[in-house]
């Protein structure tokens, strides 16, 4: 196998050969990049589970850079849990209910905003004019931010989430992109830490932050993982959820049957939104680091100190647990997928996003029931977070 994961082509439609190598094996090594890959579910599951064989380790170096500081996804130890604890509570499914009307306050004006433009006749590209500051904006609600910061931190997030795309684009606009993202990480690291100084001189709140600081395992911590666990946080949700909306909206429009079933029966709503995104997986690649000799996948070895990629864009459709995994189908009976990863590293917002997407999916099958795409959709580079580039809409 020799393969680029991030070749123009190859990302637009990866399900052809991701099928083929979920044929050859367990583990199939791609000569292009010197990595192993892992690609059914059960095997991908497994892998992830196996944190002392599998570690993520390798993602210390990446968060150190882009933040300062190590956080919880890059740690496999105790500390790990101990990190992940202080905010776990929170993001609880049944805790979340408090958080209700606050997003659906900015699901509104988002929706309702978009809506009137359409109306007018417009043609808007739904990521930057909607889907993107509806996670930007709950998450800075949750951090405590300062209104008079929230379009300052919006532009911050959306010069983060574009170096997704720009890792991978060469072009002089492509190394500009990623000279923003950087100059916006540093900018949110820095005022981050601010808001964490000024929080410890005051009284303790109920924001995330807050949260944090407060906490007796803060005292374990050094600043700089106080400050990236942070900053990682608006990191992680926003281009993620914004693009799962993205996602939403292609797929129900290329599914008109299905997107009216969703439209007269409600109730469908969660589980349409776990069956497209474990159709189109943003996420779908996890990157482990083989830290064991008895490193190993069903039988086969994986040398120690080798880099591992756990497909599971490819393990959510194993024919093997999804009868027809390449069809779209909200009837389908849930089982659980990967897109949230596995194991102890499993998304902690996954709660949050599944809200977002929730309210959100509500209001678009109300206000908007008959959008349609202006274009084709091309997706980005990259498999770390695939998704469309732009989703063009008119009604
Ligand atoms: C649709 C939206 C989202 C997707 C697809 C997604 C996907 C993922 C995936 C695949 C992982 C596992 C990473 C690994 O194993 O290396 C992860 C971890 C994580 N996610 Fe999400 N995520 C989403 C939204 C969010 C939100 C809204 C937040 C918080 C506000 C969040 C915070 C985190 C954190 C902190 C981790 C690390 C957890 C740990 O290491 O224990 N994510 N996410």
């Amino acid at each position: 196998m020799n393969q680029d994961l991030t070749d123009w082509d190859f990302c637009q439609n990866p399900y052809p050969e991701l099928a083929r190598w979920r044929t050859l094996g367990p583990v199939v090594y791609n000569e292009f990049a010197d990595e192993y890959m892992i690609t059914g579910y059960r095997n991908c599951s497994r892998t992830l589970a196996a944190v002392k064989k599998f570690s993520s380790q390798d993602l210390e170096e990446l968060f150190v850079k882009a933040f300062g500081g190590v956080t919880m996804e890059a740690l496999d130890s105790t500390r790990h849990h101990e990190m992940r604890a202080i905010w776990s509570e929170f993001f609880q499914r049944d805790a979340l209910e408090n958080q209700r009307d606050l997003v659906s306050d900015i699901v509104t004006s988002q929706v309702d905003q978009f809506v009137e433009r359409l109306r007018s006749g417009e043609s808007l590209d739904a990521i930057p004019n909607m889907t993107r500051a509806i996670p930007t904006l709950v998450i800075a609600r949750m951090l405590g931010i300062d209104e008079s910061m929230h379009q300052q931190f919006s532009a911050w997030s959306d010069a983060m989430g574009g170096t997704q795309e720009g890792a991978y684009d060469p072009s002089p606009e492509g190394r500009a992109v990623l000279r923003r993202g950087a100059a916006a990480t540093a900018a949110l690291n820095a005022y981050i830490a601010d808001v964490i100084k000024s929080r410890r001189m005051a009284a303790r709140g109920e924001d995330l932050v807050s949260m944090m600081v407060f906490h007796d395992f803060a005292k374990e911590m050094a600043e700089q993982e106080i400050i990236a666990s942070n900053t990682q946080l608006v990191f992680a949700g926003n281009e993620t959820t914004a693009k799962l909306m993205a996602t939403t909206l292609v797929a129900l429009a290329q599914h008109p049957e299905q997107r009216r079933a969703l439209a007269a029966d409600r109730s469908l709503i969660p589980r349409a939104i776990e069956e497209i995104h474990r159709w189109q997986t943003l996420v779908q690649v996890l990157p482990r680091r083989a830290c064991s000799d008895e490193s190993e996948v069903e039988g086969v070895r994986v040398p120690r100190g080798a880099q591992v990629k756990v497909l599971i864009g490819a393990g959510n459709r194993d024919p093997e647990r999804w009868e027809q995994p390449d069809e779209l189908d909200i009837h389908r009976e849930p089982r659980q997928h990967l897109g949230f990863g596995f194991g102890m590293h499993v998304c902690l917002g996954l709660n949050l996003a599944r809200l977002e997407i929730q309210v959100w999916l509500n209001q678009i099958l109300d206000k908007m029931p008959d959008f349609e795409l202006a274009d084709e959709i091309v997706y980005g580079r990259g498999l770390g977070l695939r998704g469309p580039k732009a989703v063009p809409i008119v009604m």
